[in-house]
Formats: structure tokens, sequence, C-alpha cells
């Protein structure tokens, strides 16, 4: 048995229980106050997942806001008026229908339940379709066998008191999407950034639910951090998108709402360009295909783990007329990691009525007031991100005996690591390393063999390992070694820097950056 690993690991199973093991023993992400025994549903990022995840978050608005010149960014705060949440409709809906344990008071979220025992999706069922269905089908709490209470509505939002006084007007709402805080935003934004339609407003942060049942790791969390933009359009100019090109040949699997109705599982390869003129607008198929390209460009997440799902009707959030998920292939099957709705002029039209401000843009063009309307609202996980790209780069190499992660190397934690070929090498090779540490993530590492620090190095993704040597104290070169090939080459010390950041960059080819060193 492998050194170090799970028995599932040994096992070669890669599930999500062994993601979990793997990210808690490489300092990538662990259960909250463990010391205490930890709080479902919510993780702590150790120092290589802070990494990770501040470079998704990096990338994203870097893709999304600083590179664009129609979109802006704001953080807004997570406690905010109530009436937020009566206007967004999230106090009346956003709610999941829980079903309780009439012995042991056991809670399970009804339609997961419900489809992991009969195999029936019930999305946008109600309260009463569930009771039938549990009573038809004799269904008993998983826990101690005994029946369920009815099933019952329960608001997901967390509820907290601002000020000393615990009172129903004093009660606030951890918010439960960062998406209103745009909205209720909006008119601030038009008037002060000389924005014009069309334009986005873009915002990461953190996000609260009290899922019932949070589950699969960083799947299913109670806080969790979303990126989203609003991307606001001239309400009679919802359909035409003038940077279609941008992405219109892209090809993607969907999986369309007829195809769910029919029961099938079957998934069709599309273009961009096909997706919009059969099954939405084309702001909205562009916003899916230029997600896509930063989960492929940025993330260097694999296409064919990634497939487009439309919504069915009946499982539309209040607010959205249209609505598609971005899926990946985990192996707990097609999850969701990317929402994008249609939210027409619900949000600004709410918002408008409960806080009877004026929220209307005015168009310089016909010198008319209208209400922008959102052609597409791509809201993005970060977590959901984060283990996607986990769950890609990990490969257990057999050959090797070890984990090698794959990364992408412009998103790796620790680009790359410095090894002296033997202590008495330290000097030259330390100085080397401070060197390079003010252009990348860098790490020292002179204990055990080489072939131990290239398995420590594999398993947490450092794509490059420069290894000093006694050859390195007269001609002033280094070998670097490739992780996903393990190939070597020989080059200069004093154009290191330059030819890591290529590499890392993928400007670069690894076979000739540098002289090639055959293997013995
Ligand atoms: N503003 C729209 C909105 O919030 P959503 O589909 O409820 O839409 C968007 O959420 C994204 O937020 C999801 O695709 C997922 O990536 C992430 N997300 C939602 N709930 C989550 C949870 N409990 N844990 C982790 N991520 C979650």
């Amino acid at each position: 048995m492998a050194q170090d690993k799970s028995p599932k690991e040994n096992a070669g199973i890669l599930d999500v229980e062994t993601m979990t093991i793997f990210c808690k023993k490489k300092g990538f992400v662990y259960k909250t106050s463990e010391i205490y025994g930890g709080a479902a549903g919510f993780w702590d990022f150790g120092p290589l997942g802070a990494e990770l995840n501040n470079t998704v978050k990096r990338t994203w608005w870097k893709r999304f806001v600083q590179d664009r010149d129609d979109v802006v960014g704001m953080d807004g705060a997570i406690i905010s008026h109530p009436k937020v949440w009566e206007a967004s409709g999230h106090a009346a809906n956003f709610a999941d229908i829980v079903l309780t344990c009439t012995k042991c008071n056991f809670k399970a979220r009804a339609d997961q339940l419900i489809e992991s025992t009969l195999g029936l999706k019930c999305d946008g069922w109600k309260a009463a379709q569930i009771n039938t269905s549990v009573a038809d089908n004799h269904l008993k709490c998983p826990e101690c066998k005994s029946p369920f209470n009815e099933a019952k509505d329960f608001n997901l939002m967390f509820e907290t008191t601002i000020g000393p006084v615990k009172s129903a007007e004093n009660t606030a709402f951890l918010r439960p999407e960062t998406a209103q805080l745009i909205f209720s935003n909006f008119k601030i934004i038009c008037d002060t950034s000389r924005v014009k339609l069309p334009f986005g407003i873009a915002q990461i942060g953190k996000a609260f639910r009290n899922e019932i049942s949070p589950r699969d790791f960083l799947f299913r969390k109670r806080e969790f951090e979303q990126m989203e933009i609003e991307f606001f359009v001239h309400p009679d100019k919802i359909k035409d998108c003038p940077i279609f090109a941008e992405v219109k040949d892209l090809k993607i699997g969907i999986l369309t709402s007829e195809a769910q109705e029919a029961g099938k599982d079957c998934v069709h390869v599309k273009t961009i360009e096909e997706i919009s003129q059969k099954y939405t607008t084309q702001w909205h198929a562009y916003w899916l295909g230029a997600i896509l390209k930063w989960f492929i460009d940025d993330l260097g997440i694999k296409p064919e783990n990634l497939r487009l799902r439309e919504h069915l009707k009946s499982e539309l959030a209040h607010y959205a007329s249209a609505c598609f998920d971005i899926e990946y292939k985990f192996p707990f099957g097609w999850k969701e990691i990317h929402g994008n709705a249609d939210r027409t002029t619900y949000d600004l039209t709410q918002h408008m009525k409960f806080s009877k401000i004026d929220l209307s843009y005015f168009d310089e063009e016909t010198k008319m007031k209208v209400i922008p309307y959102v052609a597409a609202e791509p809201s993005q996980g970060v977590d959901r991100a984060f283990l996607a790209v986990m769950f890609d780069a990990y490969h257990d190499d057999k050959a090797r005996g070890n984990i090698v992660l794959k990364l992408k190397p412009s998103i790796a934690p620790i680009q790359v690591a410095v090894f002296p070929l033997v202590n008495k090498l330290e000097d030259g090779a330390r100085s080397m390393y401070r060197d390079l540490k003010s252009c990348f993530p860098c790490q020292f590492d002179r204990s055990g063999s080489v072939g131990r620090r290239y398995a420590r190095a594999d398993e947490i993704g450092v794509p490059y390992c420069v290894t000093y040597d006694f050859d390195s104290e007269t001609d002033k070169t280094v070998t670097i070694r490739d992780r996903d090939t393990t190939l070597q080459i020989r080059v200069p010390i004093a154009g290191l820097k330059t030819i890591l950041a290529d590499l890392i960059a993928g400007r670069a080819e690894f076979s000739t950056a540098g002289k090639k060193i055959e293997a013995k």
C-alpha cells in the first residue's frame, strides 16, 4: 500500500470522500473549527486552498471586469435593509420543502429524499404533492423508520438581529445571493459611473443559505461565495448581441428541457450560435459561451467534463423567464456549477415598487426612460468552481506511485519549487529561490531525496521544479522538471525567470524551452 494514502485512494477510487481527505491532507480545505467537531456546511480554506480560491476569483474579475469596457464592479454589504428581500421575493419564495420525522426529529430535504429513494425528479413540486408522494410510497425516516410529519416550506435565509434588541423590526437576513445588492445599487451606479446600456455590474462575495442537507463537501455549503454579473440591456434590444462573434463557434453538449421531459438523458453537441437560434436569446447564449471560455481557458477544465442543462419551466426561479446551468461531471454525477438566468425586468421593477424610487434608465438615443432588462445573470459559485478544478486536475499516477494534481500552471498555488541537490548547495539554491519568489509563488524544499520532493510537489500541483546541483555552482545552469511529463531541461540561471514566466503563461513549449536532458 502506498504510504500517505487513504484506502480509497489506494484502490484508485476518486469520490467526494477521497477528495475531502486529499484536500485536508494537502492543506487545501478543512472542516471549520474541527477542534470542536466542526459545523455542517461550513469549511475553511488552508494555505494552498486560500491561494487557489483567490486565483479563481482573480481570473474571473480580470476577465469579466478589468479586461472589459462594458462591465463595472461593486462590493456590497452582507446584511442590508430587510425590505431588499421582500422586494426580491426571497422572503416569500426562497424555500425548500422539509420533511421532519415524527419520532427522532430527523429532517430531510423532500426533493432529495424522493429523488434518492424513488428516482423521481420533483423540482417545482409544492408541499401538497410531496405529501401525496410520501403517503403513496410509504416513505419513512431513513434514520429510525418512523413516519414523517406533513411537509413544510423552510425559508433558507439565515436570520440575525441588528443592534442589541431582538425584535421583529430589528430582524435582518444574511444575503442568500449577491445579486440583489447589484439591483439595489443600480441607480447610484448609473448616476456615478457613466455606464451606457448594454452593460453589466459584477460582484464577488459571500452568500449564506441555511441548507437543510449540506452535502458533497464544498458542493452544497451553508456559507459560500458567489461571483455574479447582472447584464442589463435596452428592453427593446434583448435579442441581438453585437459581440456574439466572440463565442458563436464554441461547441458544447446541451441537455434540453424537451429531452428531460421525455425522460431522456441525451446530450447533443451544439455551437453557441445554434443554442441562440433554438433555445434562447443571443445575449443569454453569449454569456453562457463567455463563462464556458473562462472555465476552459483560465481554469483549464476539460471541455468534455462540461455541459449545459436547460431548466424545465416548472423549476424556474420566481424571477426567471429562462435559465441554463453549466454542469460539471463530478464522480457523484453531472451537477450545476453555474446558473445563468434571463431575469427580465423583474428585480428593478420590484425594487421600484417597494422603495418607491425611480430606478429607470434615461436612454440618450430615444430620450426616453426605460427599465433595463437583465438578459443574462451569470451566477458562479466560487466553491463549485474550486471543486471542479480539483476533480479535473486530480490524477492518480500509478507508475509514479503518487497523485499528480495537473492544475493549469497559471492557477497553481505554488508555481515553482526549488531544490538544492544536497544540503551543502543550499546557499546558491536559496539565493536563486529568493530571486524567483519575487515573481512567482515559490516553495523551497531541501528534505528527503529529490524523488520524494518531486512527489510532494506533484501532489500539490507545482508545475515546475528547479534543481540546483554541483554544475550550477560552476556553469550557472539548473534543471527544470515538468510535472505532467517528468521531462527535464537544462537552462541558464540568468534566463530562468523569463523561461518560467513563458512556461507558466503557456507562451513556451517545455521541450524546446531549454536543452533537453535525456532520460538515463
Ligand atoms: N443569483 C442567482 C443565484 O443565486 P443559484 O442558482 O441559486 O442562483 C448560483 O446560485 C450559483 O451559486 C450556483 O450555480 C452554485 O455555483 C452556487 N451555489 C448556490 N448554492 C450553493 C451552496 N449551497 N453551496 C455552494 N455553492 C452554491
